[in-house]
């Protein structure tokens, strides 16, 4: 049984999509001055959104995840609250993809009452419409079923994080184990095969290694 589904994103997919994107926005009638970008995921997306549309001008804010007093549900806060005028400049503020929906919103409603900005618009390659509290102006794709889509610029990390997850919460794996055997708890877990992750995985467990999550055995 899969307990976490995951999808693997490839560049092409990234490009394909924030070009479709980009022609929603176009046939829309409507074309940003300024592109905020909301950093990290929005990152790739809005720069791709920016070549596509011929903007020139980006900016970035960052929303992240904050947990409160140790309770399970979490916010997002905006990380550098920095202030700039706009002029009344037309936004399109991007994101990877809304899940609840909060960091896009957070920094939509920012941008909007600190920026003076003129029309300010959101966009992400992904809305997950039965989860979201958040509709975007604009996305290119709807998900219906929450699933982790795995962004090419956060391969090493989710990765690293996938294989801690299993460390903490599979008792299989208390006492000892091959690579095998994690490679086969790891499919089972996610859904995907470690060797999807190309180079990617001897990294992760390098780096586990290296920072003590992992601890090498020669028998
Ligand atoms: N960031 C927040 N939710 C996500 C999801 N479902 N997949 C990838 N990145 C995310």
């Amino acid at each position: 049984m899969v307990k976490v589904p995951v999808k693997l994103v490839s560049w092409d997919e990234i490009v394909e999509w924030s070009f479709g994107l980009s022609r929603i926005v176009t046939r829309d009638g409507w074309r940003p001055d300024v592109i905020v970008a909301v950093a990290r995921g929005g990152y790739v997306p809005a720069r791709l959104l920016a070549d596509f549309l011929d903007v020139n001008n980006m900016l970035s804010v960052q929303s992240q995840h904050w947990t409160e007093a140790a309770r399970a549900e979490e916010r997002a806060v905006l990380k550098y609250p920095f202030k700039v005028d706009l002029n009344g400049e037309n936004v399109l503020v991007v994101d990877d993809i809304v899940d609840t929906g909060e960091t896009l919103k957070l920094a939509r409603d920012y941008v909007e009452e600190n920026w003076n900005p003129g029309d300010v618009r959101t966009a992400a390659l992904q809305w997950i419409s039965s989860v979201a509290k958040f509709e975007p102006d604009y996305y290119y794709l709807e998900v219906k079923e929450w699933t982790w889509f795995q962004y090419p610029w956060t391969r090493l990390e989710d990765l690293k994080d996938f294989i801690k997850r299993i460390l903490r919460e599979d008792d299989r794996l208390n006492n000892g184990f091959t690579l095998e055997a994690l490679t086969e708890v790891f499919r089972e877990w996610y859904g995907v095969d470690p060797g999807e992750f190309g180079f990617y995985w001897d990294e992760a467990i390098s780096s586990l290694v290296e920072t003590g999550y992992l601890k090498k055995e020669v028998s």
